[in-house]
C-alpha cells in the first residue's frame, strides 16, 4: 500500500458494572457482560502511518518510547488490523493522551479504541460501530466500550463475533460527572491483564458472575430512569465484589491504600447526609467519585480536603471514538 495516514480520538470510561476475568483470554471474551460511562474532555489522540518504507512497526507514547510489553501488544493489534486489510506494511503510531497516564484511569481503553478508528481508516478498511468494538476488545477488553458514545453496556456474548458494545444512552441522558480523587500514581505491579488471568482463583468469582445479570439489570434501569439512589448503591456493590475477588484471588490483590478506604467511608457519610454521591474503585488505588453536575464543586472541594487527595480531576459523560480529518 502507499503511505497512507489517519487520526483518531477516544475517551477512557469508567465502568459501573466491571469487567473481571475472561473466558477466552487471548480474544478478551469476558466472563460477563459490563456497563460504563465514556469520560468526556479526557482523550488520546492517535495517528498511524502506514508507510512501506518501514522495517518495524515505531510506538511513540506522549513522546516516549513504549515499554517492550505494551510495544508489543499495539503491534499484535495492528497485525490484527493488517489481516482484515490483507497488508503486511509496517505502521508509525503516533499517541498522546491528554490526561496524566499512570493516573489510575485506564489508558489502555482509550488508547486501543483510537488505535483501531485510526489503524482501520489508514488501512482503507471501513467497520461498522459494531465491528469496530470488536476488534478494540481484542487489543483491550475495555476498549470496546470506548467505540460507543455515552453510557455504554458490552454484551458478554458467546463468541468473537457478538462480544461487543453499544450505546444505551447518549452523554447528554444525565449529568453524571466523574471526579477522580488521585491518591497515588504509583505504577501497580500487576495490572488489569494480570488480574483477569487469575480472577478464576477466587472462590469468590463464580458468586460474583452467577448474580451479574441482576446488577446490571439493576443498574440499566437506575441509569435509564435517572434514579441515583439506586444507581449508588449497586454501583457500590459492584467495584467491592469486583475487589473481594481480587483480595481472595491466588496470590491476592489488594489495590486499595488506606486513603482509598477513607474516602469510600467519607463518600458513603456525604451520601447518608443527603449527597448524590457514590464510588468505584478500578485495578488501583485511586477512587472514582460520581456524583450530579449540581453537585461537583462541592464534592471536588470536599474531596481536595481529605488526608492523602493528591489532585482531582473532572469527567462528565463523553462522546465516542472519532475519526479526525488528516
Ligand atoms: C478493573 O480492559 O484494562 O478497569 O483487557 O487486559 O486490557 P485488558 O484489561 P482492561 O480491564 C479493565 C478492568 C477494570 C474494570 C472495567 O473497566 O470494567
Amino acid at each position: 500500500m502507499p503511505v497512507s495516514k489517519a487520526t483518531a480520538v477516544a475517551s477512557p470510561n469508567i465502568a459501573f458494572i466491571k469487567y473481571w476475568g475472561n473466558r477466552y483470554h487471548s480474544l478478551r471474551l469476558p466472563v460477563n457482560s459490563s456497563l460504563s460511562m465514556n469520560l468526556g474532555g479526557l482523550f488520546t489522540r492517535t495517528t498511524v502511518t502506514f508507510d512501506p518504507a518501514l522495517a518495524a512497526d515505531a510506538v511513540v507514547l506522549d513522546r516516549a518510547a513504549l515499554s517492550p510489553e505494551a510495544s508489543r501488544r499495539v503491534t499484535e493489534h495492528l497485525d490484527r488490523v493488517r489481516a482484515l486489510a490483507n497488508t503486511a506494511t509496517r505502521a508509525q503510531v503516533d499517541s498522546h493522551n491528554n490526561f496524566p497516564t499512570g493516573a489510575g484511569i485506564a489508558s489502555s481503553a482509550s488508547g486501543f479504541a483510537a488505535l483501531t478508528v485510526a489503524a482501520c481508516a489508514a488501512a482503507g478498511l471501513r467497520l461498522s460501530e459494531r465491528e469496530l468494538s470488536v476488534l478494540a476488545r481484542q487489543g483491550s477488553g475495555s476498549a470496546s466500550r470506548s467505540i460507543p458514545a455515552g453510557f455504554v453496556e458490552w454484551q458478554a456474548g458467546t463468541n468473537n463475533d457478538d462480544s461487543f458494545a453499544f450505546s444505551i444512552a447518549a452523554p447528554d441522558h444525565w449529568a453524571l460527572v466523574d471526579c477522580i480523587a488521585i491518591v497515588s500514581d504509583e505504577h501497580k505491579a500487576v495490572g488489569s491483564t494480570g488480574g483477569h488471568a487469575i480472577a478464576h482463583t477466587s472462590p469468590l468469582q463464580t458468586a460474583r458472575i452467577e448474580d451479574t445479570l441482576r446488577r446490571l439489570g439493576l443498574c440499566r434501569e437506575a441509569l435509564l430512569a435517572r434514579d441515583f439512589p439506586r444507581f449508588a448503591e449497586v454501583v457500590e456493590e459492584d467495584s467491592t465484589m469486583m475487589h473481594a475477588v481480587m483480595m481472595t484471588s491466588r496470590p491476592p490483590l489488594y489495590y486499595w491504600q488506606p486513603p482509598t478506604l477513607a474516602i469510600m467511608e467519607a463518600v458513603r457519610g456525604w451520601r447518608a447526609g443527603g449527597l448524590p454521591v457514590c464510588f468505584t474503585i478500578d485495578a488501583g488505588p485511586n477512587i472514582h467519585v460520581i456524583t450530579l453536575a449540581a453537585h461537583a464543586a462541592e464534592i471536588e472541594s470536599r474531596l481536595r480536603a481529605l488526608p492523602g487527595v493528591q489532585n482531582v480531576l473532572r469527567a462528565a459523560p463523553g462522546g465516542g471514538a472519532e475519526l479526525l480529518g488528516s
